[in-house]
């Protein structure tokens, strides 16, 4: 079969995108493209490829790519990806899917029209833990799940003021947007995609906004983010996210699954990116835990996956879709801590 044609935008985690395509015996990066000149050289150096564009639109019309991954600040999410199907290609967008759920909504119309394929990074569900939760959840030793408490929390890790990342305008918000995206997609994919009830919400800039305003930084998004959401089914999530916070850990990702059968945790091990994850349940009245040790078996990365999963023409995970069920709840999330009021979902 003849391999699939790919192009990367943006080449700070898209440098990740094209390693991951790289090892992947169906795929081929024939092109690159960021408005950054050093990074497009240095990447395309690095990993030897041919098509090296500073327009993302001169790339789509000269290269005849089968796949384009998206990985640029979040402002330009929908219009790149729009353009990127309408040139008849297959997507892998960054998360978070768009600033708001209308933008993510336009994407979702622009892949239907296309007749192409919408991928979200949700890259945190393409672990081994992940995998083995997902894998119990299946085998229904969790009975009905009621609850998940999912948080990302750093210490010291703002990113660098007067970038992108702290503009609403170009980032759609704070560590909730930006961290936080990931492990609520992480519960609610574990939770089988429960419809929400209401969202109720708080954000706080305490720590972050004097030290911007010292630097005379822009600087207009929280630094701390709480939310509680309900779901139609009864189960609820709560979420926690900070970029900076008083707090023993440099960083702390951790997903807890409730269910009336068994409890499920992923947590990261040395305050990295490497995770231990275990089931608590009871059998014949004795407490049990179930505890997978690592190396555990492998998963694919999410651009690996997108590769098999059109080669194979079958379904991939982490679609628009999906995409777009977190960005909903994001949207409330903002609106709640913004008006001190529960949202309500109709
Ligand atoms: N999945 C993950 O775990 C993960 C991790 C980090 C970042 N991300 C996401 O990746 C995206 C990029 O983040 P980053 O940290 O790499 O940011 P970054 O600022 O380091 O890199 C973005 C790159 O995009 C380029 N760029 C900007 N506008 C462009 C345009 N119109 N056309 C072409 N190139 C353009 C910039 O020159 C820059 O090199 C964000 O959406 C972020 O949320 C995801």
């Amino acid at each position: 079969m003849k391999k699939l044609r790919v192009g990367v935008v943006g080449l700070g985690m898209g440098r990740g995108h094209v390693s991951d395509y790289k090892k992947h015996k169906m795929a081929d990066v024939v092109a690159i493209a960021d408005t950054n000149e050093a990074r497009l050289a240095d990447v395309g150096d690095e990993f030897n490829v041919p098509g090296r564009y500073t327009s993302v639109q001169e790339m789509l019309d000269k290269s005849e790519l089968d796949i384009v991954s998206i990985a640029v600040p979040n402002s330009f999410h929908k219009e790149l990806t729009v353009a990127a199907l309408e040139a008849g290609c297959h997507v892998l967008c960054e998360k978070p899917m768009a600033l708001n759920a209308a933008e993510g909504e336009a994407m979702i119309r622009a892949a239907d029209k296309a007749g192409r394929r919408l991928m979200i990074n949700f890259s945190f569900r393409f672990t081994s833990a992940s995998w083995f939760m997902k894998r119990q959840i299946e085998e229904d030793m969790l009975g009905e799940i009621y609850h998940a408490r999912t948080v990302w929390l750093r210490r010291k890790g703002l990113p660098g003021f007067g970038g992108w990342f702290g503009q609403k305008q170009m980032s759609g918000g704070g560590p909730l947007i930006d961290l936080a995206v990931h492990r609520l997609d992480l519960a609610l994919w574990l939770m089988g995609h429960p419809e929400p009830l209401s969202v109720l919400a708080s954000t706080s800039d305490r720590l972050a906004a004097p030290l911007a305003a010292a630097q005379g930084a822009k600087y207009d998004v929280e630094d701390f983010g709480v939310a509680l959401l309900t779901f139609k089914n009864g189960a609820t999530v709560s979420v926690e996210a900070s970029w900076i916070s008083h707090i023993k850990e440099q960083e702390i990702m951790e997903t807890r699954i409730l269910g009336t059968k068994g409890g499920l945790l992923q947590r990261n091990l040395r305050e990295g990116y490497e995770f231990e994850t275990e089931l608590f349940t009871e059998r014949d009245g004795y407490m049990c835990d179930l505890k997978p040790h690592n190396p555990m078996p492998p998963t694919p990365s999410a651009a690996a996956h997108f590769v098999d999963c059109i080669a194979a023409d079958r379904p991939h995970m982490a679609t628009g879709q999906e995409g777009l069920a977190v960005t909903q709840l994001l949207d409330a999330i903002y609106e709640s801590a913004r008006t001190g009021t529960a949202v309500l979902f109709g």
